[in-house]
């Protein structure tokens, strides 16, 4: 099992990824830099299939130049279209692995390999049907680009909380409004999906070479997953009992959005020793809404109280609580 300490560098609510012992909280946006030790084996298969060749190849003939006027402006694929199964499975397996131990998730979707050359980005939008994490995996050799922009665009907290912290003696300006996160070469981005997000506009290459190139898709939503001596069908009572308790508890505190996803250790006697928040993207919902974090610390009490059949050994349930 993966474990990682998950900490706040910045003011920015946005975690590095390091490989320690294991704490999660709230995330709106988490990096991972070196993530992939086959990064040079996908980047060589992009390579090959843009770079400068008069020969005519059936593999080259893969790129979706897609457009949608003020919003959409980039070439994508399939990913499987340019990388070998093989390769693109240990990826996707690096993928899975990484998303259970930080998401609570292994559920990704089949990735897609992008890039961008002059003129192309993202204008903001938001995910909110493919999934609940957006990743992006960088191939761009970022600190030798020949462009400007490129960075994935993220919503601050400021001006997703803007009248409420409003300062009539203060203006602000783009960095403040908007999170610029470079696509440093071999890290994994995840973001919530639905915080505005983009691309900021490439300009300075028509090179597909130096273009900015990564792989991305989404983590679906978590589910109750069981590992050990205790199975999902023997403790569906159980399991949709804390669920509901969680939606009842959640209502006390007014319209909180988002999940919480909870890894909690059962011993052998049924009872719960360890009780991990994976992970939240709760938010206040609108008035009247409370804390999340008492959300959290009331679900933490819930799920510590909960009572397991009796088994031979330990068992392991990842449980995602929503509204
Ligand atoms: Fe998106």
């Amino acid at each position: 099992m993966w474990a990682y300490d998950l900490r706040f560098p910045s003011s920015w609510d946005h975690m590095h990824v390091h490989s320690t012992m294991c704490q999660a909280r709230r995330v709106r946006v988490l990096t991972q830099p070196s993530f992939f030790g086959g990064a040079d084996e996908l980047r060589r298969a992009f390579t090959d299939r843009v770079g400068p060749d008069r020969a005519v190849r059936n593999e080259r003939f893969i790129w979706d130049y897609w457009h949608i006027p003020r919003q959409y402006t980039y070439l994508r694929t399939v990913a499987l279209n340019a990388i070998a199964p093989s390769l693109l499975g240990r990826f996707t397996e690096a993928l899975q692995a990484w998303g259970l131990a930080n998401l609570g998730t292994d559920r990704v979707t089949h990735p897609w390999l992008s890039y961008y050359v002059e003129g192309c980005h993202q204008a903001l939008h938001s995910d909110v049907a493919q999934g609940m994490w957006s990743y992006v995996y960088s191939l761009t050799p970022w600190e030798d680009r020949a462009f400007t922009g490129g960075e994935t665009l993220l919503a601050s907290p400021l001006l997703l909380d803007y009248w409420s912290t409003f300062d009539p003696t203060r203006s602000t300006e783009s960095g403040e409004l908007v999170e610029r996160i470079p696509a440093l070469y071999d890290q994994l981005t995840v973001f919530d999906s639905r915080l505005p997000h983009g691309v900021a506009v490439v300009e300075g290459t028509r090179d597909p070479v130096k273009a900015r190139v990564a792989l991305h898709g989404w983590f679906h939503d978590p589910v109750p997953t069981m590992r050990g001596e205790l199975d999902l069908e023997g403790t569906a009572s159980v399991v949709e009992g804390l669920r509901a308790a969680g939606r009842r508890e959640r209502e006390r505190y007014g319209p909180i959005l988002g999940t919480s996803t909870w890894r909690l250790h059962i011993e052998p006697d049924g009872s719960v020793s360890e009780v991990v928040a994976v992970v939240d993207n709760l938010v206040p919902g609108g008035p009247g809404a409370g804390d999340p974090t008492d959300v959290v610390e009331a679900e933490r009490s819930l799920l510590a109280d909960a009572v397991f059949e009796r088994r031979d050994g330990p068992s392991e349930l990842i449980l995602p609580l929503e509204g």
